[in-house]
Formats: C-alpha cells, structure tokens, sequence
C-alpha cells in the first residue's frame, strides 16, 4: 500500500494527493508520470507527476474527478493507501536548451504544465506560463504557477476572471506582440494543443505537446495508447508522453479517446450503484 500523505482540494472536482512512494520520488523527472490502481484488483489510471521529493519519498499527483477510479480514488483521505503506484513511467521532457518560453495549459492542463514551467524556469528560462480555465471557480495552483514562471497570464471562456478568452488568444497576441518565444509547451484537451500547434505552426516556433492516450500497462506492451507522429506508429507510454506537436495527429487522437465514452458511463453507472447500495446514499 503507498500511504497518501497530504489530500487537498483545489477546486469541487480537483484534488492534489501527496503519496509516500520513495522509490518513484527517488528518479522522478518533470514529464513523467505514474500509474495506479485506486484499490486492489482495480482499474490502471496514469497521472503525471506534479512534484516529487526525493527527500521525504513523497509524490503529487493532482486529479481531476471524471469517472469511476478517480472519484474512487477521491473518497480516499489521509492516511489511507493506494493498492498500486508504478513509475516514473515514460520520458523525461526534453527543452532543448529553450531560452525564452511560453508553458500553455488548459484546465487540468495546468496542473501537468506546472512542474515543465518550473523545470525551464530553474533552468535558467524566461518563462510565460498562459493558463486557462472556464470559468474563475476551476482556477487552480495560480500562485504555484506564479512562482513557477517569469510571468503568469490567466484567461477564462466566460471572462470571470483575469483575459476573456481562450488561451490561444493570449499566446496569439503575446506572438504577435514580438514575445520572441523559442519554444512553446502546450497541455490540455487534444483540441487546445491542435490550435496551439497550428499557430505556432505558422510562426514557426518549436511546441512540445503532452499527450493524454488511454494508457493501460504503461510500459509498451498493450499497444493501447499508439498515436501517429510525424506519420509513424508511436507509443505514447514509451515514447512520450511528449511528442513535437507539429508532427502529431491530433484527430485521430480525438477520434479514439472517445472510443471507450459508453463504457465508461455504464462502469461509472455501476460503480454508483453499487456503492448506493451498500452505503444507502448517493455519492458526490
Ligand atoms: C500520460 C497521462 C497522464 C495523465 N495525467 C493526468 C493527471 O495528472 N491528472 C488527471 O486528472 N488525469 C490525468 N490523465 C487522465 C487520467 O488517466 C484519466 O482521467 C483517468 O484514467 C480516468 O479514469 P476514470 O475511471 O475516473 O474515468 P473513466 O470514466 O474511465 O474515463 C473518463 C475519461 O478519462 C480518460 N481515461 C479513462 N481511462 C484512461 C486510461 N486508462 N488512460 C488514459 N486516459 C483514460 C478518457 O479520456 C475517458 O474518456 C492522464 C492520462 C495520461 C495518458
Ligand atoms: S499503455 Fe500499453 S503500450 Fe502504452
């Protein structure tokens, strides 16, 4: 069992989790990420890593609540465990010596993107870190992004708080200003990283993108998260989750998340009804 720690609620449907896994924190690198079964014999789910230390043996992982595992996971507290917790899994990020950066993330985005503003940031980087959200009540980690960052733009769709607008409107406009950026990363929904990489596209500007695949094993075996980069079968497990955004085929990416929605649903349905019963209550 990994005992989690620390359990903090960033907004009603994110929570940040601090797990003792000495072995993950021991070789953890910004980009990778960790895979878990909420309770013996349950699903695998991955989750990057926000944060780790070596030190106390403790790894963040922040997690939005969609479905079955996560709320499962969510009705955990401190001082309870995790059956499973494998890692680090995937490649680290790679910034190729970026001098002048802009970290874009997109809702739950955000919370990937932080450790990677952080990474360049320490690394000597100017970093923009431009993240959005819907609306003011989902803002998350906006003063770890602050001091993870040169400068902090927040945008939000209906305009409740910091730039209306998407985040492609704040990149478009800093681009356009003259922001001089060598490297643009981008994480969140495969929609946003398709519109960030078609503007950069254009400026011809580097983009790292992460990649959010059903994952499985983890580890190259199942051949469940194979996305098409640069017109190759790649792993994004083994090979990613980082790829050159401008190579990458960000519709069939779309395509095939939403293979498995109905499945989803019906084993979240079940997982409902099941606890009802047991509990005699609806669950959050
Ligand atoms: C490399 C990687 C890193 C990720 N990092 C984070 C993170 O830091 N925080 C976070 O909240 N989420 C992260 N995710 C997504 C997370 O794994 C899913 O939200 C989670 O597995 C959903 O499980 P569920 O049973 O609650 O929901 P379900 O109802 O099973 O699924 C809801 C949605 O989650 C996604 N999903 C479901 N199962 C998987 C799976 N096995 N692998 C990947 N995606 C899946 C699908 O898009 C699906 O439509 C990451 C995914 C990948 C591939
Ligand atoms: S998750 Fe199985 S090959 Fe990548």
């Amino acid at each position: 069992m990994y005992k989690i720690l620390r359990k903090r609620e960033l907004n009603a449907s994110v929570k940040l989790y601090e797990v003792l896994a000495p072995r993950v924190a021991k070789k953890a690198r910004p980009g990778q990420f960790i895979v878990l079964r909420a309770r013996d014999g349950g699903e695998r789910a991955p989750f990057t890593i926000a944060d780790s230390d070596a030190a106390s043996g403790s790894v963040t992982i922040i997690v939005q609540e969609v479905g079955k595992t996560t709320r499962l996971l969510g009705t955990l507290g401190e001082g309870d465990g995790i059956s499973d917790f494998v890692g680090p899994l995937g490649l680290p990020t790679h910034f190729g010596g970026a001098r002048k950066a802009a970290v874009v993330g997109g809702g739950l985005g955000s919370a990937i993107a932080y450790p990677q503003a952080r990474s360049l940031l320490e690394g000597g980087a100017e970093v923009d870190a431009i993240v959005g959200f819907r609306s003011r009540e989902l803002i998350i980690l906006e003063d770890e992004l602050a001091k993870a960052s040169t400068r902090l733009f927040v945008t939000t769709d209906d305009g409740s708080s910091g730039r209306k607008g998407f985040v492609t409107d704040a990149l478009r406009e800093l681009i356009e200003g003259g922001a001089g950026y060598d490297l643009v990363v981008a994480i969140g929904p495969p929609i946003m990283m398709k519109m960030v990489c078609e503007l950069t596209r254009r400026h011809g500007i580097k983009t790292i993108v992460s990649l959010n695949p059903i994952m499985i094993d983890g580890t190259g075996m199942c051949g469940c998260c194979r996305v098409t980069v640069g017109g190759q079968t790649r792993f994004a497990c083994i090979d990613g989750p980082d790829f050159d955004g401008h190579e990458v085929d960000f519709d069939e990416l779309i395509r095939r998340l939403a293979m498995y929605r109905a499945d989803e649903a019906a084993s979240l349905e079940r997982w409902r009804d099941h606890v009802c019963r047991l509990e005699g209550g609806a669950i959050g």
